[in-house]
């Protein structure tokens, strides 16, 4: 079995690999053009299958100006078949390989815990009152890639604001789906399943916090956390927790599943912090999808002007 701790130390590496091998792909295919790659078929698993789009989302509106970058997009193709998801194994291409196994209809949210008014909601009437914006959010991972995607969802804040959060409500905690059947990874124990997130209440209720239906202009494809996920761009993307069941309000810190796993690498805020080392590699650069080089890593991922005032008089170094 494979514990986390012996997975990442060459992650960056391997990304290396997957984005040169990618841009030999990609010239060789325009080179060629399409011909060999039509003719021969290829035996990249990524290129061969072509990770598919889900369905058209319309009338969606564009998110605050605000919030918005003028950094290219990523391509939809990466976005969709370099991943981490977990319940579908521990390589990057896996989540695009067997998320398919996840039926995301019927889809219900149970919504519990210091709220006025608990349920258990069908997707469809949780997401009928919010009106879908697009929210182009660059998304940093722990293991220094980075990528800008086209999300489309709404505010979490709106969302919890209808279930009449009590004044005990201090933290909001979220979960995956645990079913092993749809879900294989979950019969190994990397993790102990099924995988938690948790943000404090002004994190969750901050307007740039979202919870995602789609990407692109499209439903999410499975392997990006169909059919809802959190994207809280500040924050390491482990936060951004995917194919979510369960939101609970509470007044004490929830667990939350890296931290448990291991706490001197990952703590509860995980604010992206360029200052603030990984104990196994440095976090002050990152390589976009799709890049070469290597750029700075931003103070809160660039969205400091928006956040940095949650957390003033705390030692971001002790409070990682
Ligand atoms: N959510 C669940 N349930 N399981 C996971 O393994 N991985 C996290 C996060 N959400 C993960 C998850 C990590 S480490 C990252 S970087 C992002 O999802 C990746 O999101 P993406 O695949 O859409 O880029």
């Amino acid at each position: 079995m494979r514990k986390w701790e012996d997975i990442p130390a060459s992650e960056i590496t391997d990304l290396a690999l997957f984005l040169r091998r990618r841009e030999f792909l990609r010239s060789a295919a325009a080179g060629a053009a399409g011909l060999l790659a039509s003719a021969c078929g290829s035996a990249d698993p990524a290129v061969a299958a072509a990770p598919a789009r889900g369905e058209p989302i319309t009338g969606v509106r564009p998110g605050p100006a605000a919030f918005g970058t003028d950094e290219p997009p990523n391509r939809f193709a990466d976005a969709a078949s370099y991943n981490n998801f977990y319940e579908f194994g521990t390589d990057k291409s896996d989540p695009a390989k067997y998320a398919h196994s996840l039926r995301t209809k019927p889809w219900s949210v149970a919504i519990e815990g210091e709220v006025a008014k608990p349920g258990v909601v069908p997707l469809e009437t949780l997401l009928a009152p919010h009106p879908l914006e697009e929210r182009v959010y660059r998304l940093r991972c722990v293991e220094a890639w980075s990528m800008v995607v086209p999300w489309i969802g709404f505010p979490l804040g709106d969302l919890l604001a209808r279930f009449e959060p009590t004044s005990k409500a201090k933290y909001v905690a979220f979960e995956t789906l645990h079913d092993p059947e749809q879900m294989p990874g979950q019969r190994r124990r990397v993790l102990d399943w099924p995988y938690r997130e948790a943000l404090r209440m002004d994190e969750a209720m901050h307007p740039l916090t979202i919870l995602a239906v789609g990407m692109y202009g499209h439903v999410l494809p499975n392997q990006n956390g169909a059919p809802l996920r959190l994207v809280v761009p500040w924050k390491y993307g482990f936060k951004s927790i995917k194919s979510i069941v369960r939101i609970r309000l509470r007044e004490t810190q929830p667990p939350t599943s890296w931290n448990a796993s291991a706490p001197r690498e990952y703590g509860f805020l995980s604010n992206v912090n360029p200052e603030v080392d990984h104990p196994r590699w440095s976090q002050k650069k990152e390589r976009r999808l799709g890049e070469f080089r290597r750029r700075p890593t931003l103070p809160f991922n660039g969205y400091a002007e928006h956040v940095a005032g949650l957390y003033a008089g705390i030692d971001l170094r002790k409070h990682f």
